[in-house]
């Protein structure tokens, strides 16, 4: 008749020691971090066995896009970071580095931490959509060390897809082809370069439009149903340099399909892919003048399968997990990037 009382005591008195115990481990941790980093309690599984290696502690500002994923599952070839990686903003005072994701911050600069930097962190700013779609650049006045996103001059260089050495002979064989021409599109902007190109286009040419408001698409079948189409219309929603997303990278690239790109200028895609291994909107004087192009590649299969022949020695890489670009993240960080401040973000992503 007595137990609930010493139990509920001695569960404080167990709940005090524990608290004690985590405020040790947080001072002592705290303390040591700068000089011995492999003082760090808990581990993602993808803690490398290496016991020397000293491990950097990432927080996730925010998970992007409010998106949660693991944190331990890196694709190669970032696999095995020496990072311990975590959401928990209890971190924040012995982070290395915090990542802020910039549309998860940008509606109110008190949305980026407030409390003050510790000494030695890194602010790494993330941000994958266009300056067209990153509003309120100046919250980040003063207040980051380095930039993460798909301009090939960040600091650290996250792009949507890539291509590389086809080493492994992957023998490539385009997709039997039953249709012409695809386009799948989710912000609908009338005003948009891209919807006056396809509404000049489409007089021209039969184009598939699938997405809202258009045919259905699911997500899981999206590549099957693209590959059937002989060109895609990777046609970007705002044009910026290197802002090359996946409507090249995975829908037209990986399906099998020629992308058409509409985007920053030719030599801007040539520094990533093949000269011929795509059709620029900006080669032809009209929209009309590219949908004649398009029937004669439909005629003449010999010239249309020209558009394949890189693939002998390249093979295109895209939909990375949202956690590998942390891992890219994590990988800058041990290389010691150089230590700085960006001032005026705006003035660089444009
Ligand atoms: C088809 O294209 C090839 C390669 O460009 C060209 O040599 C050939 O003459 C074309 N055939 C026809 C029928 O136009
Ligand atoms: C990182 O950026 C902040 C804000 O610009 C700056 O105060 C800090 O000195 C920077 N770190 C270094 C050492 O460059």
């Amino acid at each position: 008749m007595s137990a609930p009382q010493p139990t509920s005591c001695h569960r404080y008195f167990t709940l005090f020691l524990i608290q004690g115990l985590i405020a040790f481990m947080l001072f002592a941790y705290h303390k040591f971090s700068y000089d011995d980093r492999s003082i760090v309690p808990a581990y993602t599984s993808s803690q490398p066995s290496n016991k020397s290696a000293s491990n950097l502690i990432i927080l996730l500002w925010t998970w992007p896009f409010g998106e949660v994923f693991p944190l331990n599952r890196c694709q190669k070839p970032f696999d095995n970071p020496q990072c311990f990686f975590t959401s928990d903003r209890k971190f924040y005072n012995i982070a290395n580095a915090v990542v802020i994701h910039h549309r998860d911050v940008c509606t109110s600069n008190r949305q980026i931490p407030q409390i003050p930097r510790p000494e030695g962190q890194y602010w790494v700013w993330f941000n994958l959509e266009s300056p067209s779609h990153s509003p309120n650049l100046h919250f980040m006045d003063k207040a980051i060390n380095l930039t993460m996103s798909y301009r090939s001059d960040s600091d650290i260089f996250t792009p949507y897809g890539w291509i590389e050495p086809n080493e492994d002979g992957d023998h490539f064989a385009i997709p039997p082809k039953s249709q012409l021409v695809a386009w799948a599109v989710s912000n609908w902007n009338p005003h948009s370069r891209r919807v006056r190109f396809y509404g000049e286009l489409k007089n021209h040419i039969q184009v598939d439009v699938y997405g809202y408001r258009h045919l259905p698409l699911a997500r899981q079948d999206t590549l099957v149903v693209l590959s059937k189409y002989k060109f895609y219309l990777a046609f970007e929603n705002s044009i910026h340099k290197d802002y090359i997303t996946e409507k090249l990278w995975a829908n037209a690239l990986m399906s099998g399909s020629v992308p058409v790109v509409l985007g920053p200028p030719r030599e801007n895609y040539e520094r990533f892919i093949p000269a011929d291994s795509f059709i620029h909107v900006d080669d032809f004087s009209s929209a009309k003048e590219l949908a004649s192009y398009l029937h004669k590649l439909d005629k003449n299969d010999t010239k249309y399968k020209q558009y394949f022949n890189w693939r002998t020695k390249f093979k295109p890489i895209s939909k990375l997990g949202w956690f590998t670009q942390y891992c890219k993240a994590c990988i800058a960080l041990h290389r010691s990037p150089p230590y700085r401040s960006m001032p005026y973000l705006g003035a660089w992503y444009t």
